[in-house]
């Protein structure tokens, strides 16, 4: 059934002049039927030079509208309409101006994951890959950084020199890894190397061997030769790991580490997605204007490999 699934996007795809983009928290069967595979950063770079009529994004809906400032012209679809981020939905217009005015002068340093509108009133946004280059690329005593307080406190460890005021957001996935998971992982697997993502809070953050973007932490897999990691990410990087590396091993912290917005994408919404048309992201154009800018200045920041494949 997969198989055939698989070949009817593939056709359709062709005749519509089609990518799929797929975020590599997406349940792994999507895959074979994406044309990348990446990290938030690295997929936000291909929308924006892609020359495909149609961009299907396999990931969050801040994802598609990302992708659509970047290519205003392209059609971009969102395969599940449902699929939100928590993260995302605990900041918006009102809650982002009032953060300004409470901090007033200070440069705000806004994470992807966050709507258009919240973008359009930052003045550089990043991902988790290039969080630090970023803040740091401004020179600023004092930085506002939205909506993540533990990305925002991951930053505030490598520059110590800038002040870093964080708003109170969060993603619930990652807030279900604690220490005690990491002990004992590594109690069982003494060798274990700890690869963590910068979205954890930072009593986790302390017990890892790297902090990364889920590229970066596949990076690491692919350059190092241990025999054992401990993931503390999103599922789908664990399971994406243990499929491509079967000598290694690879031990999730807990099982509850799952974004289901994430998971809402499945291949039959893909083909339903290329078939139909739906589910179309648009972005209000002056919103857009604005938020494109806060985009490309993070684009044209210097970072590491951000994709998988493709
Ligand atoms: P990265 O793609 O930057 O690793 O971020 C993870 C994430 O939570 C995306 O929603
Ligand atoms: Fe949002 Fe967290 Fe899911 Fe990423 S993992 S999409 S930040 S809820």
């Amino acid at each position: 059934m997969t198989r055939e699934l698989i070949e009817q996007i593939n056709k359709l795809k062709k005749e519509k002049h089609a990518i799929i983009l797929a975020h590599c928290y997406q349940n792994p069967e999507i895959d074979e039927a994406a044309d990348y595979v990446g990290d938030s950063l690295g997929l936000s770079k291909l929308a924006a030079r892609t020359d495909a009529e149609i961009i299907i994004f396999a990931g969050v809906y801040f994802m598609a509208e990302t992708a659509k400032i970047l290519s205003p012209d392209k059609k971009v679809l969102l395969p599940n309409i449902k699929s939100g981020c928590n993260m995302a939905d605990m900041i918006d217009l009102r809650l982002v101006r009032e953060f300004k005015a409470k901090n007033p002068n200070i440069p705000l340093v806004c994470y992807v994951n966050s709507t258009a509108e919240v973008k359009a009133e930052c003045d550089v946004c990043c991902t988790s890959a290039n969080a630090v280059e970023v803040v740091k690329s401004l020179n600023a005593k004092k930085v506002l950084f939205a909506p993540d307080c533990y990305l925002g406190n991951w930053v505030q460890k490598n520059l110590p020199e800038t002040e870093i005021i964080s708003y109170p957001g969060y993603c619930p996935t990652h807030l279900r890894i604690s220490p005690d998971d990491i002990r004992q992982a590594k109690e069982k697997y003494k060798d274990g190397i700890v690869l963590i993502h910068p979205e954890c809070r930072p009593e986790v953050i302390e017990m890892g061997d790297f902090i990364g973007s889920t590229t970066q932490i596949f990076n690491y897999v692919k350059n190092t030769n241990y025999k054992t990691y401990i993931i503390c990410t999103e599922k789908g990087v664990a399971d994406r790991l243990e499929r491509d590396y079967p000598n290694k091993q690879f031990i999730l912290a807990n099982q509850r580490i799952v974004c289901h917005n994430m998971k809402q994408n499945s291949l039959f919404d893909i083909l339903n997605a290329l078939k139909n048309e739906e589910f179309e992201v648009t972005v209000e154009p002056e919103i857009a204007r604005r938020a494109l800018n806060s985009i490309n200045k993070m684009i044209q920041i210097k970072s590491s490999r951000v994709l998988l494949h493709g």
